[in-house]
C-alpha cells in the first residue's frame, strides 16, 4: 500500500495578477490535505483501476469513467508520463479535508496527491517538478488560463515566489508569520472569477494593467518584508493588495466583512486569497491577538477558520 499527501493552499500576495505576469507569493497550508492510497487488487484483471472518491461520490473502475473529469485525467497523465499504461490492477482512493471551491487548492491537491501515490506505488517516483507540472495539465482543462501557482506552492509543500512560466524561487522567512484563514461558505469557480477580471482587462486594459502592475510592486515589498521579518509592514501590504482586489472586482461582501472583522480585532492586515467572490479570507496576526481575531471571524460569518504558520 502507498499513501501520499498534499497540503491545501493560501495566497499571501498577488492573485489574479499572477495570471498577467506579475509575481505572487504563495504557502502551503499543512492543517488541511488531499490523501491517495494506492493499493494493489490480485483479484481484479490486469490493468483494472479502480477510482473512488466519496467526498465527490465518484467510484468506478478509470475505463468506465469520464476521461475528461479531474481524477481519471490525472491517473492516465501520471500513468503516461511514468511510461506504465497497464499496471497489475490497483484501487485508488482519495480523501480530503480541504473544503472544495473555496481558494485552498483543493483540486492541485488531490492530483498531486494522486500523482504521487500512484507513481512512488509503480516505483517510478516523480519530482515536486513533474508532479507539479502533470497537476498543471489538469488544472488547464477546468479553468482554462491557470497561473500554475497552485499546483506549484502545492507540489513543492513549501512557501514560494512565483511567476508564470518560471520556476518557483524558495525564500527566507525573517520571522515566524502566524495566520488566520476564514472560510465565507461561499463556493467559488475560479474561472467565473477569472473570466470576469479578463472581460473587464479587454474592456479597460490600461487601468486593469495597472492595478496589476500595483499588485505586483506590493508583492516585491512584501517578499522583502517577509526576508527581514517585518510582519507588521507585510500585513499593510496584504491589506493594500486586497483594496486593489476590490478594485479589479473579486472581493465580495462576505470577504470584506471579514476582512474588516479581522483588522478591528487586531490582525496586521488581511486580505481574500485565491480567487475571490466568495471562498476565503487571509489575516496576519500578532501571535497574542490569534484567538481574538478567531473569534471574530466567526462572529462575522466565518463558517469555519484555520490557523497556520510560515516559518520557524
Ligand atoms: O483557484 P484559486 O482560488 O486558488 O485561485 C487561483 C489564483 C488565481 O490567481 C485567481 C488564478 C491563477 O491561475 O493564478
Amino acid at each position: 500500500m502507498t499513501l501520499a499527501s498534499a497540503p491545501g493552499k493560501a495566497i499571501l500576495l498577488g492573485e489574479h495578477a499572477v495570471v498577467y505576469g506579475r509575481p505572487a507569493i504563495a504557502i502551503p497550508v499543512w492543517e488541511v490535505a488531499a490523501t491517495a492510497e494506492v493499493l494493489d487488487d490480485p483479484g481484479a484483471p490486469p490493468g483494472a483501476i479502480w477510482l473512488e472518491a466519496p467526498a465527490i461520490e465518484l467510484q468506478g473502475d478509470l475505463a468506465s469513467l469520464d476521461p475528461a473529469h479531474p481524477l481519471p485525467r490525472i491517473v492516465r497523465e501520471t500513468l503516461y508520463a511514468i511510461g506504465v499504461e497497464h499496471p497489475a490492477a490497483l484501487r485508488l482512493r482519495v480523501t480530503s479535508t480541504i473544503p472544495i471551491a473555496s481558494g485552498l487548492g483543493s483540486g492541485a491537491a488531490v492530483s498531486v496527491a494522486i500523482a504521487r501515490a500512484l507513481s512512488q506505488h509503480l516505483g517510478v517516483p516523480l519530482d515536486p517538478s513533474q508532479v507539479s507540472a502533470l497537476a498543471y495539465a489538469v488544472e488547464r482543462i477546468h479553468h482554462g488560463t491557470p497561473s500554475g501557482i497552485d499546483n506549484t506552492v502545492v507540489a513543492f509543500g513549501r512557501p514560494v515566489y512565483f511567476c508564470r512560466g518560471e520556476p518557483p524561487a524558495p525564500f527566507q522567512v525573517g520571522a515566524a508569520l502566524c495566520l488566520l484563514l476564514g472560510d465565507t461558505g461561499v463556493a467559488v469557480s475560479t474561472s467565473v472569477a477569472v473570466g470576469g477580471v479578463r472581460e473587464r482587462r479587454r474592456l479597460n486594459p490600461g487601468t486593469y494593467e495597472a492595478r496589476f502592475d500595483a499588485i505586483g510592486t506590493i508583492v516585491n515589498e512584501g517578499r522583502d518584508c517577509i526576508e527581514a521579518g517585518r510582519p507588521a509592514e507585510l500585513g499593510t501590504l496584504m491589506s493594500r493588495n486586497h483594496a486593489l482586489l476590490q478594485e479589479i472586482g473579486v472581493s465580495s461582501p462576505a470577504l470584506d466583512s471579514l476582512v474588516q472583522a479581522a483588522l478591528e480585532a487586531g490582525a496586521w492586515g488581511a486580505k481574500l486569497s485565491g480567487a475571490g467572490l466568495g471562498g476565503t479570507m487571509l489575516a496576519l496576526v500578532p501571535p497574542e491577538r490569534q484567538e481574538a481575531v478567531c473569534q471574530a471571524l466567526l462572529r462575522a460569518g466565518a463558517v469555519h477558520t484555520i490557523a497556520t504558520q510560515v516559518g520557524a
